[in-house]
């Protein structure tokens, strides 16, 4: 038998993938101009909805052009010396640097150069790389995934800021849970991430989720259908439904319960340990009302509709309601609803 085409596993670039061409190509072309006017762009979007799949795809595929180079960094790590030593590792780049006279022994970096000082401040150190890699007609993309508003993130930022100030070819896409990005970017000194460019990951195509289940799972029209509706658009959804449906082919319901069992173990019980116990309430009431009327949710919490409208906003940013249309909201994710309705019960 062939081998489940479906992932389970978080980040994991899966075989069976549904392009978002259409956010991808506007990142890529924002950063291929000859004059680029964002360098930067902020992907958010929920726990599973694919961010780190979608900057590692468009990161490969300015890969391939050869005026890119490219460098993930962590997050967790001292972030300046860790883009220097990557930047480092690279045979062509040392021979530049070399060639610069940029002498990074201070950081334990590199070897020594004849008749270059060791330079001793980090910032200055890379605008110096960068400067070489401008000399050179390259650009420089760093991608960051699952950033938060840490120290090393902060120094990170004000120091890209530099670099664009000295119009040095540094590109910045970098990925976080709406209120992570978001606090980074209130954060003292990061003005200038208030005004970069975001994506918010769409859901994923409906009908080219209906064509993958129909040419993977050898189902009908109709069960591709409702396969394709019950993922609501997620991509953790489409992967685990998708291998689950694999998995016990024939026996639909079975795939369905396991699949539900799944993605509340792995997605939703980490996007619930997030949330506020107020954003719990509001979704706890949400989840009893059949309808999503806003108005019967204001209801059942006896809320105002302005102290409803701020939870409302921020359960939409955050991806885990929508808004399909005025005064209704809907759960974004799918079985979200009874998920919150099971959880609240076990809480109280
Ligand atoms: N465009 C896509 N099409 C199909 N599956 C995807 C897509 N993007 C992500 N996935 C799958 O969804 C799951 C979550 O993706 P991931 O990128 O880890 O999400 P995030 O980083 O937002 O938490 C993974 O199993 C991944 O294989
Ligand atoms: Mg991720």
């Amino acid at each position: 038998m062939a081998s489940n085409p479906f992932t389970l596993i978080f980040g994991q670039p899966p075989l069976e993938m549904i392009e978002r061409s259409a956010q991808a190509e506007k990142i890529i072309s924002d950063f291929c101009q000859e004059r680029p006017s964002n360098a930067i762009n902020l992907v958010t979007g929920i726990r599973g909805c694919g961010k780190t799949v979608f900057i590692t795809q468009i990161a490969e595929r300015l890969r391939e052009k050869k005026e890119w180079i490219i460098v993930n960094l962590n997050p967790q790590r001292d972030l300046l010396p860790a883009l220097a030593a990557k930047l480092h590792s690279d045979h062509t780049l040392v021979q530049w640097f070399q060639e610069a006279g940029i002498n990074l022994q201070a950081f334990g970096i590199g070897i020594e150069i004849k008749g270059a000082p060791p330079i001793h401040d980090i910032e200055e150190a890379l605008i110096r790389m960068l400067r070489s890699i401008q000399k050179h007609n390259k650009r420089l993309l760093v991608t960051i995934d699952e950033a938060t508003n840490s120290r090393d993130m902060r120094i990170f930022a004000s120091a890209y800021q530099i670099f664009l100030r000295e119009q040095l070819p540094v590109f910045l896409l970098m990925t976080g849970l709406y209120h992570q990005i978001d606090r980074l970017r209130n954060a003292e000194g990061m003005t200038f991430l208030e005004r970069a460019p975001r994506t918010v990951l769409s859901p994923l195509n409906f009908s080219a989720i209906v064509e993958k289940f129909l040419n993977t799972l050898k189902v009908n029209q109709e069960t591709a259908t409702r396969l394709a509706k019950a993922t609501k658009g997620y991509s953790f959804a489409f992967q685990v439904i998708g291998y689950f449906c694999w998995e016990y082919p024939n026996q639909l319901d079975i795939a369905l319960e396991k699949s539900r069992d799944y993605l509340y173990e792995f997605a939703y019980e980490k996007i619930w340990s997030e949330l506020s116990a107020k954003d719990r309430e509001v979704l706890a009431a949400a989840a009893q009302s059949e309808s999503g009327e806003i108005s019967h949710i204001r209801e059942i919490l006896d809320y105002s509709s302005n102290q409803f409208n701020p939870y409302r906003d921020r359960l939409i940013k955050a991806g885990v309601l929508n808004a399909p249309q005025p005064g209704i909201v809907k759960f974004a994710l799918p079985w979200f609803d009874l998920f919150t309705l099971e959880r609240t019960l076990r809480d109280q």
